[in-house]
């Protein structure tokens, strides 16, 4: 009798399983994703020029600036205009590291490394909206000594 009812109760609990799965929000939204819903228009981007920390030591930073209409393609790359080491005295931009010029085996090239070329596949703008899932992320200085620091306001 005690087996039948556990087993009964491992029942109930993969049945809530199941239903909270379904629940919970999808990136995709509610749309079944054999359809195409219009694109929602894009919020207006964060463009405070203001460098933000970076959550973890090889996290690519993010962009604090506008970059609508800058072109990345094969005749021209805009964001070198600024970022390359030769213009950054100009534009006051800081330069691309030194990875930027390296290939995957760490041969430095005289140029920016063909897999850095298109930078908005790692570097993105921001913007003010409702994060779509929620987000556990501790910073990792928030992780040793607790005890010994304030917490850092979300
Ligand atoms: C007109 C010059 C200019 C162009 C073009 C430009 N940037 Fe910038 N960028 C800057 C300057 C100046 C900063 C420093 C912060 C600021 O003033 O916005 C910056 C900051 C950044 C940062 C932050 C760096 C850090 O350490 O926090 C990233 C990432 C970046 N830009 C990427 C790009 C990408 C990608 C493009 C092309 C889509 C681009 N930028 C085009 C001038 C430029
Ligand atoms: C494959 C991913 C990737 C691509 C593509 C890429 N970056 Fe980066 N970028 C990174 C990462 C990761 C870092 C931080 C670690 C490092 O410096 O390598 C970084 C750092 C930077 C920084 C900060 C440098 C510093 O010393 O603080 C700038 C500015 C930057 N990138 C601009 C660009 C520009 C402009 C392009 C396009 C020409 C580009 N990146 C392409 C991943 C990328």
């Amino acid at each position: 009798m005690t087996r039948f009812a556990a087993l009964l109760a491992s029942f109930a609990l993969v049945l809530a399983a199941g239903s909270a799965a379904q629940d919970s929000s999808r990136l995709t939204g509610p749309t079944p994703f054999t359809q195409a819903p219009p694109a929602a228009p894009l919020p207006p981007p964060v463009k405070d020029d203001l460098r933000r920390q970076r959550n973890y030591p090889e996290q690519p930073p993010v962009i604090p600036h506008a970059i609508e209409g800058y072109e990345i393609s094969i005749n021209a790359n805009k964001c070198m205009s600024c970022h390359a080491r030769k213009f950054t005295e100009q534009s006051q931009a800081p330069m691309i590291s030194v990875t930027h010029y390296q290939d995957r085996v760490g041969n430095t090239l005289g140029g920016l490394a063909p897999r850095r070329y298109a930078c908005t596949t790692c570097h993105v703008s921001q913007a003010q909206v409702t994060p779509l899932v929620g987000n556990g992320f501790v910073d990792m200085d928030d992780l040793g000594e607790t005890d010994r620091r304030p917490r850092r306001q979300p």
